[in-house]
């Protein structure tokens, strides 16, 4: 196996510039001036990004950019007032994009020549009127005050852009969970944030089949029943006609909600202070509770502005399509508040990459001329794996920038998708970001004008006005070339403003690591700094897998199998996968009186799927072993069950208890490699 350091290494030197950009190709070293320059001290740092805030409508203007008197809680533009449902819609209207396709939607079910049955091109005025028609409804029926917080569990359909609007519009608050989680962990998020009300539809296609969605939210909702949280009303959106079980009192069809509402109503849009919040959004982290990252409004916006003109060099004549689920942070970022805020067409897709086949989407680049286009390397290893000629047949050549997003990205993915996507004369970037950043944190920046070359699997340099470093153990940083943690060094805009009612957890797991020496926030990566200062992220540093750019805590998946009757322990690795990046391989110790076997595999893995949801059951492996390798003090040595899975030296084994458990894992991992 090449050690991924050195593979990565070879490309140090490797720079590429794409022909169309030969004049404009930025120095390096001019670059560094430039970068230099902002940082330099607090004044150019906020007046860089004040340069961007005056881009922006704000309903007030702020009387301070960056208020750090409360490290590490940063809030930007203090005393400012906006909103992001008026920046998606009202102002996009006002200058003049009334007409302009704001999105166009593309459902799954297609015809016997494979075209798609249903498109929807929804222009900013029908964005406007669709948001304003919602909003009424959720404020004069349902009582929907600002400050509340309403769950969405949807497919990708517009109704979802259309309730988020709504939602800001009301200065009320959105928690998204990614509609293939499961009932369990639905029902948690719903329970932490306290939602009274629901969003969902009865189902959704899925490459040819319909999975219905309603379902798991009757069930999510009987958990918090049993917990004592009542949900109030469950509003369905008719999405795939599926048979659905119905409660009189509580559910209630988006369609008749509306049904009585003029298309012509208009709510009034709050404006909300830059420091309010917007929304949460639950993501993984070291242990089995969910963090619920809060995010901004103001410096969220300002990070999501200033990121579509810099990386994305977004232009009133783009078509913009990044292929993520909107119940990512990638999608509430930039398939929905990035874009609309910069008045794009936006792109949003139902189904699956390869569904009626694998050339779908390079179909779609050709049928709306995609300009613009950001997917997962995950998604560009399965597709590697076809004949160029099944993408290339169509026309890609409208396609100036491809990024990659989620996890790293292999050089040899990172050639294919420059020549075949990028038909070798694109920008290509892997943006290096998480769902706690808000926006994207690094990569190449064709909107400044000039690009610095780029190199294959390179997450290229931090945006101007952000700076990065890698550390060692103790805080001091690592010399280029070699692997160390990855942090930033400074706050930015769209930095999470805290976890959701746990501001103490949100200190510990950012800004414990190196609280002796400052404010620094550290992002659970391994990463290294090329010679030139290029980021190269190789990563996660922590029990968090990357499972086809999903982040699952492993802490998660272990405490879900141990709720399951047979199993009395069981730990949790990732094992490296030539598509998926990773998969979870899971170590279970069986309670007396059970014996492993075919059968409580797959009884195990119906457990996961019905408690963690279909993206982490579908790979997951599952062996048994007698005991675990522990620590003399009781704890699990994960580093190394990883080191048996990846056939690598077991380094130190001072602490462990006894070898006999490490003896064992090697025999179960035979078993299901
Ligand atoms: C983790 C965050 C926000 C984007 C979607 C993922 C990994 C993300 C890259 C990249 C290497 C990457 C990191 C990060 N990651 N982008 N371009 N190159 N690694 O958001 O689910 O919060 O996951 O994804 O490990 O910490 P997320």
């Amino acid at each position: 196996m090449t050690d991924p350091i050195e593979n990565l290494k070879k490309e140090f030197e490797n720079y590429i510039v794409p022909p169309s950009w030969k004049d404009r190709v930025w120095e390096i070293e001019d670059f560094r001036k430039f970068r230099e320059d902002i940082l330099k001290d607090r004044e150019s740092l906020e007046k860089w990004w004040e340069k961007w805030a005056n881009e922006i409508f704000w309903f007030k203007k702020w009387d301070k950019v960056l208020d750090d008197s409360n490290p590490p809680f940063y809030r930007w533009f203090i005393g400012g007032e906006t909103n992001l449902a008026y920046l998606c819609a009202d102002w996009q209207i006002e200058q003049g994009r009334k007409n302009k396709v704001a999105i166009i939607w593309e459902g799954e079910p297609v015809d016997e020549k494979g075209e798609p049955l249903e498109v929807r091109k929804i222009t900013y005025y029908d964005l406007y009127r669709e948001s304003n028609r919602i909003a009424y409804m959720l404020k004069e029926k349902l009582g929907v005050k600002k400050d509340e917080i309403l769950t969405f569990y949807m497919p990708m359909i517009p109704e979802l852009p259309f309730y988020m609007l709504a939602v800001q519009r009301l200065g009320a608050k959105h928690s998204i969970v990614f509609s293939g989680f499961s009932a369990e962990a639905l029902a948690i998020r719903i329970m932490d944030a306290g939602a009274r009300i629901v969003v969902t539809s009865d189902g959704v296609y899925r490459r040819g089949k319909v999975v219905p969605l309603k379902p798991i939210v009757d069930e999510a909702v009987k958990i918090c029943e049993r917990e004592g949280h009542k949900v109030e009303k469950v509003i369905v959106v008719k999405r795939a006609g599926n048979e659905i079980s119905w409660y009189e009192d509580r559910d209630v069809w988006h369609d008749e909600l509306l049904e009585d509402i003029s298309g012509n109503v208009e709510v009034e849009c709050v404006p909300l202070g830059s420091e309010d919040f917007s929304f949460i959004l639950y993501t993984s982290g070291t242990t089995g509770r969910p963090k619920g990252a809060q995010h901004s409004v103001g410096g969220y916006a300002v990070h999501l502005y200033a990121t579509m003109k810099m990386i994305w060099d977004i232009q009133d004549d783009d078509i913009y399509w990044c292929t993520a689920d909107i119940g990512w942070i990638t999608g509430h970022s930039y398939i929905v508040y990035g874009p609309l805020m910069t008045g794009a067409t936006s792109i949003m897709y139902e189904g699956a990459p390869n569904y009626p086949d694998i050339g779908r989407w390079a179909a779609m680049i050709e049928r709306y001329g995609v300009t613009i286009f950001y997917t997962a390397p995950t998604a560009i290893r399965m597709l590697m794996r076809e004949p160029e000629e099944t993408f290339t047949k169509y026309d890609l050549s409208t396609l100036r920038i491809v990024n990659s997003v989620g996890e790293p990205i292999n050089p040899e993915a990172w050639n294919w998708y420059y020549k075949v996507f990028g038909h070798n004369d694109a920008v290509v970037t892997s943006t290096w970001w998480m769902t706690e950043t808000g926006g994207i944190i690094t990569g190449h920046f064709p909107g400044l004008g000039k690009i610095t070359p780029l190199k294959p699997g390179t997450n290229g340099f931090p945006i101007p006005g952000i700076n990065v470093a890698v550390f060692d153990d103790d805080g001091n940083p690592v010399e280029p070339g070699k692997r160390g943690y990855y942090v930033i060094t400074n706050p930015w805009p769209g930095m999470l403003m805290t976890l959701f009612k746990d501001p103490e957890r949100y200190i510990d797991v950012y800004f414990g690591k190196y609280k002796s020496k400052g404010w620094y926030y550290y992002t659970g990566d391994f990463a290294m700094l090329d010679p030139d200062g290029y980021v190269w992220v190789l990563g996660r540093a922590d029990d968090i897998l990357k499972v086809a750019g999903h982040r699952i805590g492993t802490a998660e998946v272990e405490s879900a199998l141990v709720s399951h009757s047979a199993v009395a322990e069981a730990a949790c690795v990732g094992k490296s996968d030539e598509i998926k990046g990773e998969v979870p391989l899971i170590y279970v110790v069986l309670k007396k009186g059970y014996e492993p076997s075919d059968e409580m595999v797959s009884e195990l893995k119906k457990h996961l799927r019905s408690t963690m949801g279909p993206v982490v059951a579908s790979d997951a492996l599952i062996t048994f072993v007698d005991t675990l390798p522990k620590t003399r003090s009781g704890k699990i040595m994960r580093r190394l069950l990883r080191a048996v899975a990846e056939g690598k030296d077991l380094g130190d084994i001072t602490t462990l208890e006894s070898d006999v458990a490490v003896e064992e894992a090697k025999k179960a991992y035979e078993i299901v490699k």
